[in-house]
């Protein structure tokens, strides 16, 4: 279903999960321009002015008016205001949608990457009425499967891609609303 017009921002314990400010530009440039972040992710190893253009395409991303147009929001440690990373839900036709996420490599191990995913899902199940959600990643990131695991998510399929020159194995994993 078309548009997504989401009430935003939306809050949980530790997080708030807003659309993208201008501002946002040195927070993200910090775990964007991290290799370890970006590893298994499409962007490259980021420079100040790849985080300003994907910056500009993140400050109307919290409304979706689009089949394979993606909501993107900014992921803030409410404690402090940092943007410490950025969760996506990408409208796939239907009732379908696959979900993404990154953060800054200081805060992974704190279960705050589940917090945010919990809350996008939350969001996609209950006010946009989603049915299946899918995720894409690459075999060797255990971290990101994990993570799926323990949100629900199971192995759907295994295929091989190209990603950034290399040759890998994909991973798709779904989650089934009843
Ligand atoms: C994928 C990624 C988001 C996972 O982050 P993460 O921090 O491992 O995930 P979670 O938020 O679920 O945190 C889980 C860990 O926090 C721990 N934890 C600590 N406090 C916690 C709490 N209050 N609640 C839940 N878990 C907690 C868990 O025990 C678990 O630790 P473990 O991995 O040692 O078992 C992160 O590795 C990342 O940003 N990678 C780079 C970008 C990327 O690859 N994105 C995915 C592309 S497909």
């Amino acid at each position: 279903m078309i548009p997504w017009t989401p009430a935003l921002p939306l809050l949980t314990e530790r997080l708030e999960l807003r659309v993208h400010h201008a501002s946002d530009v040195d927070d993200m440039l910090q775990f964007r321009s991290d290799p370890e972040v970006v590893r298994y992710v499409p962007w490259p190893v980021s420079t100040r002015a790849d985080v300003e253009q994907a910056l500009e395409k993140r400050l109307n991303a919290g409304r979706v008016d689009a089949v394979g147009d993606w909501l993107i929001l900014a992921i803030v440690l409410r404690e402090t205001g940092q943007v410490i990373g950025e969760v996506l839900l990408k409208n796939s036709g239907e009732d379908a949608a696959e979900l993404g996420y990154a953060l800054h490599r200081s805060f992974h191990g704190k279960g705050l990457a589940r917090e945010a995913a919990e809350a996008m899902l939350d969001l996609g199940i209950r006010e946009l009425g989603l049915r299946r959600i899918t995720a894409e990643l690459d075999e060797r990131n255990t971290a990101s499967a994990a993570l799926l695991e323990r949100l629900g998510f199971t192995l759907a399929r295994r295929y091989p891609e190209e990603f950034k020159g290399e040759q890998c194995w994909a991973l798709e994993y779904e989650l089934l609303v009843d």
